[in-house]
């Protein structure tokens, strides 16, 4: 039983390179054990993350990220079975902001800069999918078995 979980939040405090880097460091750590695939992006105070995997893994999973004190306003915008995922290459893939181009938002969005609270849930996994086709997505390939 394979689910896939998508939210976006607002960071509390500015987030630099490196707290940006501790939390997928803590995730690439993390997921491979849960069998927990997925991506991160944050880009001008926001995070929007797609968490997928188990149903029991997955939601323990949102339900610990959701109380993480550097992110508030965290909200669900889709959970969905699936039966097969999309970012089963990532422990935590990671949106390289460089490839994300005000023209690509435009697509989805009214305006040209990332809003996952102004626009449908399917929107954003839409703009996931085409960040995916065009290479713009980096991390570690995941090495986790699973099972
Ligand atoms: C935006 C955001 C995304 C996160 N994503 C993950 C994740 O994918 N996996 C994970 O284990 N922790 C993630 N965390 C960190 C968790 O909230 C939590 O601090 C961590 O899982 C605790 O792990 P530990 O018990 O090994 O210290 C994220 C935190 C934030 C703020």
């Amino acid at each position: 039983m394979l689910v896939r979980l998508l939210y976006a939040s607002r960071a509390v405090n500015t987030v630099n390179q490196e707290e940006l880097v501790a939390i997928l460091r803590k995730s690439k750590t993390n997921n491979p054990a849960m069998g927990v695939t997925g991506v991160l992006c944050f880009s001008e105070g926001i995070f929007l993350q797609a968490l997928e995997g188990g149903r029991s893994a997955v939601n323990t999973l949102y339900n610990r990220i959701a109380v993480d004190p550097r992110h508030t306003q965290v909200e669900l915008l889709c959970y969905d079975e699936i039966s097969e995922r999309r970012f089963a290459g990532w422990s935590m893939g990671q949106v390289n902001l460089g490839r994300l181009n005000p023209g690509l938002v435009l697509k989805y969005s009214e305006k040209s800069a990332l809003d996952p609270f102004a626009v449908s849930g399917r929107a954003s996994l839409a703009l996931f999918d085409e960040l995916m086709a065009t290479a713009s997505i980096v991390g570690q390939a995941c090495r986790a078995r699973l099972a």
